[in-house]
């Protein structure tokens, strides 16, 4: 590519003023070079919101990512078991499939979240988020909201739909922070460590599961992994290894997204007290609050797809084998699509944001998703009237995610329920 058709805006989405703060650096990319080759991440950065939209329905971006990077290993005897082991749990899973493979998948994916009545969980939901609002309010001073509420709060939840025991339901986060280790974590020296307790973390969770498996095989019940086993004769049934993978991946996907909605929420509300008093004089507003707030600053900045057809985006020539970034975030923020799009408007109508992505991955935990994040944010301001930040958040420098380390708040006196 030559310097002509590749304007020099700056693209580098990992430098801490962009992990900080990505919105201007992107209005700017958008407007100079919407659909941009970059060095950097040797990728496409596409941060329009009609050519993202569209990207989602182009067949040529294939989903389908973590399988031949698994049958490049298969070339190279020397690689780690660890590495290996992890792309191995990983490569079943539908977020990194593509049809057949992932239209099956999806269909008994969604069947068993259908039948868990997502609707009917608030109170399940609100039960776990005042617990940990309890907590908190035992602390006293600057204290990480993240840490004692939005963290917790989604591997509680996913552990307890898949019919975990109660006091097991801590380790489902240890597993899926060591996941994440591997899918989002550090290079360099830190790799082979990190694989190793990935390593460890996934023979725990793997036998865990199982045992599950086997209990629930001879004893039903209602929760989530019994419904995933109901087809256990049927002829596309999930095998063990493939219901391991996707309570897995249940759990990874609905972990670090749903905390970061959370936290990235009431962040954004307590730098705006115009529009925090108004969603607590307004609290029949939260549904379109909630909305506004994953448009405004959802938890997926970046998503991967991998070329494989020629096509044409934005009278660019994309070509097999490259990689395109889909940018979330900028196409969330795009001027063209949403009227002042770097204003909170919790009542902004209509509000068709790509926070869930859109076409055959959207997100299939949506509503769940929604309904935690509403359900904390609502709770934390009607029991904690003072809330108040107690410092500038750091942000993790991450490429897909947008994730503080910590987000450091006081609470004042709040209240008990
Ligand atoms: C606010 C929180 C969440 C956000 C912003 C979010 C966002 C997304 C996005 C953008 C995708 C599309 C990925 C792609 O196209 O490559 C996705 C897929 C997915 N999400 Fe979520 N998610 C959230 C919470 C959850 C929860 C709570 C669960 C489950 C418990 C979940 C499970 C999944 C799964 C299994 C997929 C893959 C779907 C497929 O490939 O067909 N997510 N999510």
């Amino acid at each position: 590519m030559s310097a002509t058709e590749n304007p020099a805006v700056p693209d580098d989405l990992l430098e801490p003023s962009a992990s900080a703060d990505p919105y201007p650096a992107l209005h700017e990319l958008r407007a100079a070079d919407p659909v941009h080759w970059s060095e950097k991440h040797r990728a496409w950065l596409l941060t329009r919101y009609d050519d993202v939209s569209a990207a989602f329905q182009n067949k040529a971006f294939s989903s389908d990512r973590v399988r031949p990077l698994l049958a490049a290993r298969a070339e190279r005897p020397d690689q780690p078991e660890a590495t290996t082991a992890v792309l191995g749990l990983m490569a079943s899973w539908m977020v990194v499939s593509d049809p057949p493979a992932h239209t099956r998948l999806r269909k008994l994916a969604a069947g068993a979240f259908k039948g868990q009545g997502i609707a009917r969980m608030d109170g399940m939901i609100t039960r776990i988020v005042d617990e940990h609002i309890d907590g908190f309010l035992r602390g006293s001073g600057a204290q990480d909201l993240i840490e004692h509420i939005a963290y917790p709060l989604p591997t509680t939840v996913i552990a307890t739909m898949l019919g975990a025991a109660p006091e097991d339901r801590d380790r489902f986060r240890e597993w899926s922070d060591e996941l994440a280790l591997v899918a989002f974590g550090a290079g360099g020296t830190a790799r082979a460590e990190r694989h190793e307790r990935a390593l460890r973390g996934l023979r725990e969770m793997d036998s865990y599961i199982r045992e599950l498996i086997a209990k629930r095989r001879t004893d039903p019940g209602e929760d989530m992994l019994s419904a995933l086993m109901a087809h256990d004769g049927d002829a596309d049934h999930l095998s063990d290894d493939e219901l391991v993978a996707m309570c897995a991946l249940l759990l990874f996907a609905g972990h670090e997204t749903t905390t970061n909605s959370i936290a990235n929420s009431l962040l954004a509300l307590l730098r705006r007290p115009d529009q925090l008093d108004r969603l607590r004089r307004e609290p029949e507003l939260i549904g379109p609050a909630v909305e506004e707030l994953l448009r405004f600053d959802g938890p997926i900045k970046v998503l991967i797809r991998w070329v494989v057809a020629e096509t044409a985006v934005g009278g660019r020539t994309i070509s097999p084998g490259e990689r395109v970034h889909l940018v979330l975030a900028a196409a969330n923020r795009d001027p063209a699509k949403f009227t002042d799009p770097d204003s909170l408007d919790l009542g902004r109508a209509p509000n068709p944001h790509l926070a869930f992505g859109k076409g055959i991955h959207a997100c299939i935990g949506a509503q769940l998703a929604r309904m935690e994040t509403r359900i904390a944010v609502s709770r934390i301001l009607a029991r904690l009237p003072e809330l108040a930040l107690a410092g500038d958040p750091q942000w993790k420098p991450s490429l897909a995610s947008r994730a503080m380390e910590t987000l450091p708040v006081t609470h004042g006196a709040g209240r008990t329920s």
